[in-house]
C-alpha cells in the first residue's frame, strides 16, 4: 500500500513537470509578431533607461510593472503604446515620475529637460490620428 503511494505521487510530480515544459514550449511558439506597435527610438530608451527602468520592468516594482512595463513595450498594441506614452509624459512633464524619493536618492537619474522633450516629442509622435 505504502509502495503503490509513493510511486503514484512520483508519477503525478512528473506529469506536472512535462506539462509545464509543454505549457513553455506553447507560450514561446504563440507570441505574436506586433507589426503596428513600433519599438522605442534610442535617444527615447536611453531617458528610460536612466529614470525609469529600475521600476517599469520586468523585475523592477510590481506597481510600476502593473502600470507601464517597458520590458514587455513591443507585447502592447499601437494604441496602448500611444496611450501609455501620453502618460508618461505627462508624469515627467509634471514631475510626478520618477517618484520623489527615487529623485532625491539618484539626483543624477532625473530625467533633464531634454529628457523629457524626447520623451514628450516621441509620444506625439505615437498618437493615432483619427
Ligand atoms: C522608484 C520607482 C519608479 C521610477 C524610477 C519610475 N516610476 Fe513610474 N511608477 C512607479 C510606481 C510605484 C507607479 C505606480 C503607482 C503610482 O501610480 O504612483 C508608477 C506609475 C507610473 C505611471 C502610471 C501613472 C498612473 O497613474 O497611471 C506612469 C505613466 C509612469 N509611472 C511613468 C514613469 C516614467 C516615464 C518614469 C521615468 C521618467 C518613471 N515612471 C519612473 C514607480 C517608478
Amino acid at each position: 500500500m505504502k509502495k503503490i503511494t509513493k510511486s503514484s505521487i512520483a508519477f503525478i510530480c512528473m506529469l506536472f513537470f512535462i506539462s509545464v515544459l509543454f505549457n513553455q514550449g506553447l507560450a514561446q511558439t504563440s507570441q505574436k509578431s506586433n507589426d503596428a506597435a513600433k519599438p522605442i527610438p534610442a535617444d527615447v530608451q536611453k531617458a528610460f533607461e536612466k529614470s525609469c527602468i529600475k521600476c517599469h520592468s520586468d523585475h523592477g516594482n510590481f506597481m510600476a510593472e502593473s502600470k507601464v512595463n517597458l520590458s514587455k513595450w513591443a507585447d502592447y498594441s499601437a494604441e496602448k503604446q500611444a496611450s501609455k506614452a501620453k502618460a508618461m509624459c505627462k508624469e515627467v512633464s509634471e514631475g510626478d515620475m520618477p517618484p520623489k524619493k527615487f529623485r532625491k536618492k539618484n539626483p543624477e537619474n532625473v530625467p533633464t529637460p531634454e529628457d523629457i522633450k524626447t520623451i514628450c516629442d516621441w509620444a506625439q509622435s505615437l498618437q493615432i490620428s483619427k
